[in-house]
């Protein structure tokens, strides 16, 4: 299935109307990390070029529905501006009056002007997928085009239901790029395919984990979600972040690896302390030595990174989600770290997704080593674990 591109799609003159996820992290009104903002822009630029007024619509954060100031969007109009060298005029809702009379402003200028929207969640109607919210968003723009790759796993008024309402729609060249190569791991990925699941929650990746279980030779499972499978069989966890109600879920994904002879790796050793915290006391134990205590496992220890580095070696299809440890924190980030050089080391594709991997990557600095560094976190990983994406799903096929 083709999706239709933006550079096939009727541009010049219109109004564009275009989904990017400028999820972005921000504190104290300042953008700490640009990524998925410079992954727009070739689209954004593509679009003023061919002399589209572009509007640009975003969420932010999760504000549950109404205005809340933390989660405006203004600083990345700023950013943005800043980036495209170029003015942005943000509106201050994202429907109604102010989105209409920033955009009459923007086209009156003629044309190649950038609208930014306020945050989609400022409505609730956004995350039910609201057919009325959907359309007063449709009422802005003439074209449609997703570039947020990010988002398109959730089934939103803005990826999904203001779709339909338009007779020229496609995906966005970051949208185009994502999709090709994480299809190609999806697809007939060289093998042997090893994946990497990290992170703190069994719960957000169990049914891709399951999944994954039909396509990988070798899982690794590493992080706080490790201990969510060491309590299931028994083994002492101290205060480590668990799970309990997910003890079964870990027990039946032990279970289908075997059934489908998939290698499934866990930490065999860990670094414990007794508080997150830079200065904290750490030793090395291996997972079963009950001496943990009351203490919390919060990196994977040497022999694990040996274990894991080793499972990687020979591999020819990587995907990894989900950091090693409380790679923020010092003391614990060697794990993660040298997880990031394996994947580096790696003679095919490697392919990182979520927030925390990629920043790993990219303080590992190796981040230029990797094959695809996907601006989608929980949006990969539904990929890869072979789920249709409600907004890719929504953009017509070519035929
Ligand atoms: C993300 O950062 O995961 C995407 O922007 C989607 O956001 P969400 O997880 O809040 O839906
Ligand atoms: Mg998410």
């Amino acid at each position: 299935m083709t999706k239709h591109s933006i550079r096939d799609l009727p541009i010049a003159g219109k109004v564009v109307f275009l989904r990017v996820d400028f999820n972005v992290p921000i504190k104290e009104g300042r953008i700490t990390d640009d990524t998925r903002i410079t992954a727009a822009l070739p689209t954004v630029r593509l679009a003023l070029d061919a002399g589209a007024t572009v509007v640009l619509a975003s969420h932010l954060g999760r504000p549950k529905g109404a205005p809340a100031p933390q989660f405006s969007l203004q600083p990345v109009a700023d950013h943005l501006a800043s980036l495209l060298g170029r003015p942005v005029t943000f509106a201050t809702d994202c429907i109604g009056d102010p989105a209409r009379a920033a955009i009459a402003a923007a086209r009156a200028d003629g044309g190649s002007r950038v609208v930014l929207l306020e945050n989609l969640r400022f409505h609730s109607e956004e995350e039910k997928n609201g057919a009325a919210f959907a359309a007063a968003l449709a009422s802005l723009a003439d074209v449609y085009v997703n570039d947020a790759f990010g988002a398109a796993h959730r089934a939103h008024a803005s990826v999904a239901a203001m779709v339909p309402h338009f007779t020229s729609a496609g995906a966005g060249l970051l949208m185009e790029k994502e999709l090709t190569y994480l299809g190609m791991a999806l697809g007939n990925p060289a093998r042997p395919f090893v994946g990497i699941i990290g992170g703190a929650k069994v719960s957000d990746k169990i049914e891709v984990i399951e999944s994954l279980l039909g396509r990988v030779d070798r899982l690794i499972i590493g992080g706080a979600m490790a201990y969510t499978f060491f309590k299931a069989l028994g083994m002492p966890v101290g205060r480590s972040l668990v799970e309990e109600d997910k003890q079964d879920a870990a027990r039946s994904v032990m279970s289908h690896a075997q059934a489908r002879g998939v290698q499934l790796l866990l930490p065999v050793d860990h670094v414990v302390a007794s508080a997150i915290d830079p200065g904290a006391e750490t030793a090395v134990l291996e997972v079963r030595d009950p001496a943990i205590g009351d203490r919390m496992g919060l990196d994977i220890g040497p022999a694990t990174v040996h274990l894991f580095a080793d499972a990687l070696a020979d591999a020819r299809t990587v995907v990894w989600n989900g950091p090693m440890g409380v790679f923020e924190v010092p003391p614990f980030a060697t794990g993660t770290m040298a997880i990031a050089r394996a994947c580096a080391a790696v003679q095919g594709t490697t392919i990182i997704g979520g927030g925390d991997s990629v920043a790993a990557v990219n303080a590992a600095g190796v981040a230029s080593k990797m094959t695809h560094i996907s601006t989608g976190g929980g949006a990969s990983l539904e990929f890869l674990g072979g789920q249709t994406l409600p907004g890719v799903a929504a953009l017509p096929d070519t035929k």
